[in-house]
């Protein structure tokens, strides 16, 4: 019976559900995740296509992110009263990773990123955003399917360690103190303990909750190891991480705007990050903007026509009759992407 409902998985509910006795099952527009089909199967319910409504890429986006970071939520809020620390595996795989795998296939990074602005939920929705970032660099970087879904639990996982630091160094407005800095930077050691702990995890997923604050240069923490002891899935989550930080509203300052954010980023490939792999990154995110009209320091507006590979953040701009090479006219730039 599952295997006819599978099919619709990631659509809505049109109405209530109820089963045959009149039971109440799920309400109306719940986005339908495994974990529901496997609860209407147990109903015994056959679903049929009108029982269903389609959602517009925009609204599946919101609504998947919305729905896992929920679920991401729940697991952290039971983690943290549950004395044994071992991860729930089977509520994250059948609540969130699906959602995480369906978001991340339909490969439209920049229609994404609406959906990934936190709300007040940052500690949790960033989570959600990391899996489905590096998941999607995982993909271009071509893992193999099963490094892929592994790669897609450990980003999701990465910051879990979280869950061991108070709420109000987690939510402070403004810098921490030296000795909350301290304490904080043990999320890592946390995670890393937590994961290896859980049965069905692996040794992949618990090195990127340790690794994924090092730098290539020994900058970073818990043990400032260089980048050739830095595992490769710590380095696409630390490209995921650091670009989610940077384009999200944070408690003690705005986000930066997108385009400030990649330029940033590709400053500090020397040094911190991957330079492959930031590249890949940043090469991608352009190419999805191609079409969306820019506004140039100059203050004239054209619209980006194509990605040039060795320069991706200075593309072929069209203004009126004229095509702009950026990578030839360094001395203007783009100052703002404007969405389509
Ligand atoms: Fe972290």
């Amino acid at each position: 019976m599952n295997i006819n409902n599978e099919q619709f998985l990631g659509k809505q509910l049109a109405a209530n559900l109820f089963n045959r006795t009149g039971v109440f099952v799920l309400p109306a527009m719940t986005l339908l995740n495994s974990e529901h089909i496997r609860l209407i199967g147990q109903h015994k319910i056959i679903l049929e296509p009108q029982d269903v409504i389609q959602v517009d890429s925009a609204a599946f986006y919101q609504i998947a992110v919305d729905d896992c970071t929920a679920a991401m939520e729940n697991i952290f809020e039971q983690l943290r009263y549950n004395k044994s620390k071992r991860l729930p595996m089977i509520e994250l795989r059948n609540e969130v990773i699906p959602f995480i795998q369906q978001v991340s296939e339909k490969n439209d990074f920049y229609g994404i990123l609406a959906a990934l602005q936190p709300k007040d939920d940052y500690t949790y929705r960033h989570n959600v955003a990391v899996g489905i970032l590096s998941t999607l660099l995982g993909m271009w970087l071509k893992l193999r399917p099963e490094e892929l879904g592994m790669l897609t639990i450990a980003a999701t996982l990465h910051d879990i360690g979280k869950i061991m630091i108070p709420s109000e160094i987690l939510t402070k407005a403004g810098p921490l103190s030296e000795e909350e800095t301290a304490l904080m930077r043990k999320h890592t050691t946390y995670g890393y303990e937590m994961i290896r702990d859980t049965v069905g995890t692996n040794h992949m997923q618990a090195l990127v909750a340790l690794q994924h604050h090092e730098r290539m240069d020994g900058s970073g923490y818990p043990f400032g190891v260089l980048g050739h002891r830095i595992t490769d899935f710590s380095k696409i989550v630390a490209v995921a991480d650091i670009f989610h930080a940077m384009t999200s509203e944070r408690f003690y300052r705005p986000a930066a705007p997108l385009y400030e954010v990649l330029r940033q980023m590709e400053s500090d490939v020397f040094g911190k990050l991957d330079p492959y792999i930031c590249r890949v990154f940043i090469n991608k995110l352009m190419q999805s903007m191609l079409g969306n009209e820019v506004v140039l320091s100059d203050e004239r507006t054209g619209k980006i026509i194509l990605i040039l590979a060795h320069d991706p953040l200075r593309p072929l701009v069209n203004i009126g009759e004229e095509f702009l090479d950026l990578s030839r006219h360094r001395d203007l730039g783009i100052v703002k992407v404007i969405p389509q």
